[in-house]
């Protein structure tokens, strides 16, 4: 039975597991995808592991998905651009690094029925997802990328990267029209992030990275003020769903269960 993997710390509350194997069985593939809890120094012979074809495929979350690079025989042009791995798979006996996050988030952005084109953008948080954001939005065509981080000097850092986006202090909100949450903060049922959101008007559209819980007080607060807003389930799904394509070959479906599955 070929093995498939999550790896990341935590992992407790990956919901890969449960996804993947779920499309395994609906497409009667013989394989089985779990999760592992990593430390830095195992990453390198866990990689190597795919080399051997003991694991076929691995899924890499946080904090892990840069870290992973330097262990690639080649990176794809997505995870090259973020310089972010999220899906790793053997092609030709050379380990790729790849990045589904991009693609995850754009068609989960088209799920929703939001038009990112000619749209300004604020991000809060410049976490390991945000440069797969930002690819993503710069491709559908935003106008204009802001973003605010609590400790600056990553947000700097992600500047030097994508030279274009603007960065704001902490705590100072912009005049945009649609705001991403991808902080941690929400990821625990009493989390609050601090931010007025009253000051950034109404009808805006509000999209959080976190899907578990399904709502978050961000979340929550934006719907009261009178805003579209989306959770991070179809970005979680269509990620999954492109890995899963690629380490198969079998495009599984996306339906009312396989949405349902993700319900706590
Ligand atoms: P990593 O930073 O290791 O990639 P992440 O979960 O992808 O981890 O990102 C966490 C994000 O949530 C970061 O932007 C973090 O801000 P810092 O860079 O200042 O740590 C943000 N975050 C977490 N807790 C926060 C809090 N209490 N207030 C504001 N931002 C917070």
């Amino acid at each position: 039975m070929r093995k498939y993997l999550v790896i990341g710390n935590p992992i407790e509350h990956s919901l890969s597991p449960k996804l993947h194997n779920y499309w395994l069985e609906k497409n009667s593939i013989d394989a089985i995808f779990e999760k592992k809890k990593v430390e830095q120094e195992e990453i390198k012979s866990l990689i190597s592991k795919i080399k051997k074809e003991e694991i076929y495929g691995i899924n890499v979350t946080v904090p892990f998905k840069k870290a992973v690079i330097p262990f690639m025989d080649e990176l794809t042009t997505e995870a090259n651009e973020t310089q972010s791995v999220n899906t790793i798979y053997l092609l030709e006996d050379k380990v790729i690094g790849h990045n589904t996050d991009i693609s995850g988030f754009e068609l989960g952005i088209k799920y929703s029925k939001y038009n990112v084109k000619n749209k300004t953008v604020f991000i809060l948080g410049a976490g390991g997802v945000v440069p797969s954001i930002i690819v993503a939005l710069k491709r559908m065509g935003a106008h204009k990328i802001i973003l605010s981080n609590r400790t600056k000097e990553k947000a700097k850092k992600l500047k030097l990267f994508f030279k274009d986006i603007e960065i704001l202090d902490w705590g100072i909100l912009p005049k945009v029209n649609m705001i991403i949450n991808a902080t941690s903060i929400g990821l625990n049922k009493n989390d609050k992030l601090e931010v007025d959101l009253k000051k950034f008007g109404s009808n805006n559209f509000f999209f959080d990275i976190i899907y578990n819980p399904q709502e978050t007080d961000f979340l929550k607060k934006a719907k009261q003020l009178g805003n579209k807003t989306e959770n991070g389930k179809m970005m979680f799904i269509y990620q999954a769903h492109q890995a899963f394509t690629i380490w198969h070959k079998i495009m599984p479906n996306i339906d009312e269960e396989t949405i349902n599955l993700l319900k706590e």
